[in-house]
């Protein structure tokens, strides 16, 4: 099955084809991404008028794109498949009105995707995929989750943040030191090149039991390292790596402990956060040490792309789940 996928749920307007009749990573025909990053950036953060007016002007030019860079047409298409929600309502509505009218002009089936489903099953369209029953680590700018995936479409939470997620961290965190939007990247970027252990920052909920995150106060001991300091480039360096260490070992610590707890030898990393090196050779270390297996999508398929709706679209579309008459969307929406 071939199908088209679109995302359009925040900042980034992505487009590809899946075909599911391909292996792992041979099934990804063609996938292109907009971001609209210079467009948001001189207001410190994404405008959600200006990103549904900017998809507007980019989604069609990029459906005509990747169709050409696969070697296909519209009447080679066997669905279509978009972003449902959580996100931005008007850059929600432009995707699934451009997805829905395609599907019924060319009389193909379309589905709604849940948008952390897609994150989710986005490292299933690498080569040697992972089966499950196994363990996600969910790490973005809007969530950070444990998720226990008994089967595809069985989802169950076992630890969430309960203020700030991952990426909303490491972006507030880069703005509170004078980065520009969107900090996560360049702050990550920045670490690379900070002494590590300069500066103590906690390891927060690590020393009591659970699973679930607490991020927003690493936020704080940022703004504090940074305003004491003598806000040189190096110390903003260094501030940026004792950051990143401290998130980076927090997460590999709860996800240890998610694999204890559900007895599971796979863990699976998705979402923007992913993309972040120490964290994947982190986590990459833990799985080695405890003879387990971790797998990522390779970077740019961790932040925003459409490629991984098309894929859990087809997924679902394989099983035969069909979107209902009425286009609507789900901004707010539990996985
Ligand atoms: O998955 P994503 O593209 O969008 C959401 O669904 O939120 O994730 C974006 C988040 C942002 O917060 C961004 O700062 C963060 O992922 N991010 C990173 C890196 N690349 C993106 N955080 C740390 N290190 C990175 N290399
Ligand atoms: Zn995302």
């Amino acid at each position: 099955m071939k199908v088209l996928g679109i995302e359009s749920s925040c900042d980034e307007t992505g487009v590809a084809v899946y075909d599911t009749a391909l292996p792992g990573a041979a099934g990804l025909r063609a996938h292109a991404v907009y971001s609209q990053i210079a467009l948001h950036a001189e207001y410190g953060g994404v405008v959600p008028e200006l990103a549904s007016r900017d998809h507007v002007r980019k989604l069609l030019p990029l459906i005509r794109q990747t169709l050409a860079e696969a070697d296909l047409t519209t009447r080679d298409l066997d669905g279509v498949a978009y972003t449902a929600g959580p996100g931005l309502v008007g850059a929600l509505l432009v995707g699934a009105g451009v997805a829905r009218s395609l599907a019924w002009a060319l009389d193909l089936p379309a589905v709604g995707v849940h948008h952390m489903e897609g994150h989710l099953l986005a490292p299933l369209m690498e080569d040697d995929p992972p089966q499950a029953p196994f363990v996600a680590l969910l790490v973005s700018g809007g969530h950070s989750q444990l998720v226990a995936v008994d089967a595809i479409g069985r989802y169950r939470l076992l630890g969430d943040t309960l203020d700030d997620a991952a990426g909303e961290a490491f972006d507030k965190s880069a703005k509170l030191m004078g980065l520009p939007y969107p900090g996560g990247p360049q702050l990550a970027a920045l670490a690379q090149t900070g002494t590590p252990g300069r500066f103590k920052f906690p390891r927060p909920m690590t020393d009591r039991p659970g699973l679930d995150f607490s991020f927003s106060g690493l936020k704080t001991q940022v703004l504090l390292a940074w305003r004491d300091s003598d806000q040189s480039d190096s110390t903003r360096a260094d501030i940026a790596r004792s950051f990143e260490d401290a998130v980076v070992d927090t997460l590999a610590i709860k996800c240890e402990r998610a694999l204890d707890a559900t007895g599971s030898k796979v863990l699976v990393v998705a979402g923007g956060v992913g993309a972040n090196t120490r964290l994947r050779e982190k986590l990459r270390a833990m799985a080695a040490k405890r003879g387990g297996r971790v797998c990522f999508p390779r970077p740019e398929l961790c932040t925003d792309n459409g490629a991984m709706i098309a894929f859990a679209g087809a997924l679902r579309l394989e099983a035969g789940e069909r979107a209902g008459p009425s286009v609507f969307v789900t901004p707010r929406w539990d996985m």
